[in-house]
């Protein structure tokens, strides 16, 4: 089976400009030479292009959806791509980009798994809504998009929806919740585990039972890791650091039991922004986290 590389240079679902220079940054950090080595036959679709936007948006200011007509734009030509990528019967490993793009990528997902799971490993849940954001950054409403909760535009990309269940729906790393969200998340039973839950059970006990919930009655799994999910000392260059992340350790051995259950069928790597110029660190790690999700090993 063949992976299937698709760049998303997208980041106006973000505060900050920059994460649209993520997939370069990953590629030129090495990952076409970690998959070579790892012997896994892949493909490079390149970097995805899209249609600019048909309205004049800027002539009425959308304060709780920033950017919204580009986030379409660009989430559409996305579900399109990605579902091209599993029909010809390829593992989508998408690189992005801001978190927005998440909402095109589970649609082309969607419109071939019909009881997708999802494993979210993210610092936030991105579970706002229009009513319920903070800032009007849509990355941080992807999920509840996906779910169908928000603005019909959003949750209705690729002509249906909701994509996902959220009792198919697991979140891992959390520690910056948004007071909607925490509603959100109780009312709709996701199952999340917090940084409190990693330290209290350890990564391994709390993965075995993130894959159980994804796995269970799913007929695949996509993986969504967000990179500020990890502590600011290893991956400082993304929009939204917070301290008190994931240690270099447990994101590794996140990605390495996620690759030992052999469910997942889809990845994606988002918000490496690599202008906040802390050099390639950011990107490196994101290259070696890859190779963990596909199996490094040392013996
Ligand atoms: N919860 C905040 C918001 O809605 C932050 C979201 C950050 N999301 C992300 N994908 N980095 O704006
Ligand atoms: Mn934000
Ligand atoms: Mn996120
Ligand atoms: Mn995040």
């Amino acid at each position: 089976n063949s992976i299937t590389l698709l760049g998303v240079p997208f980041d106006l679902g973000a505060g900050r400009r920059g994460a649209c220079g993520g997939p370069e940054a990953i590629m030129q950090a090495g990952l076409p030479e970690k998959l070579q080595r790892l012997g896994i036959p892949w493909n490079d679709a390149g970097l995805l292009t899209w249609p600019e936007p048909q309205l004049e948006q800027d002539a009425l200011p959308l304060t709780a959806l920033k950017h919204l007509h580009d986030v379409l734009a660009l989430n559409e030509a996305l579900h399109a791509g990605v579902s091209r990528i599993v029909q010809q019967g390829s593992f989508p490993l998408v690189l992005g980009g801001d978190h927005s793009i998440a909402i095109g990528t589970l649609a082309g997902l969607a419109s071939h798994y019909s009881r997708l799971g999802v494993i979210w490993i993210d610092t936030h849940s991105d579970l706002n809504t229009p009513d319920t954001t903070p800032s009007g950054n849509i990355h941080g409403m992807a999920l509840a998009a996906s779910l169908g909760q928000g603005d019909e535009r959003l949750t209705r990309i690729g002509g249906f929806g909701p994509k996902i269940r959220p009792e198919h729906t697991v979140l891992l790393g959390v520690r910056d919740l948004d007071p909607g969200e925490k509603t959100c998340i109780k009312a709709q039973g996701i199952t999340c585990f917090t940084m409190h839950d990693i330290d209290r059970r350890g990564m391994s006990s709390v993965m075995e039972e993130a894959v159980q919930v994804a796995g269970k009655g799913t007929d695949g799994v996509h993986l969504s890791f967000d990179i500020d999910s990890l502590d600011p000392a290893e991956a400082p260059d993304t929009g939204t650091p917070l301290k008190g992340g994931l240690s270099y350790r447990e994101a590794h051995l996140a990605l390495e039991l996620l690759h030992e259950s052999g469910i997942v069928t889809s990845a994606e790597l988002v918000e490496v922004n690599p202008s906040l110029d802390t050099g390639q660190k950011t990107a490196q790690l994101a290259v070696e986290l890859i190779g963990s999700l596909l199996g490094e090993q040392i013996l």
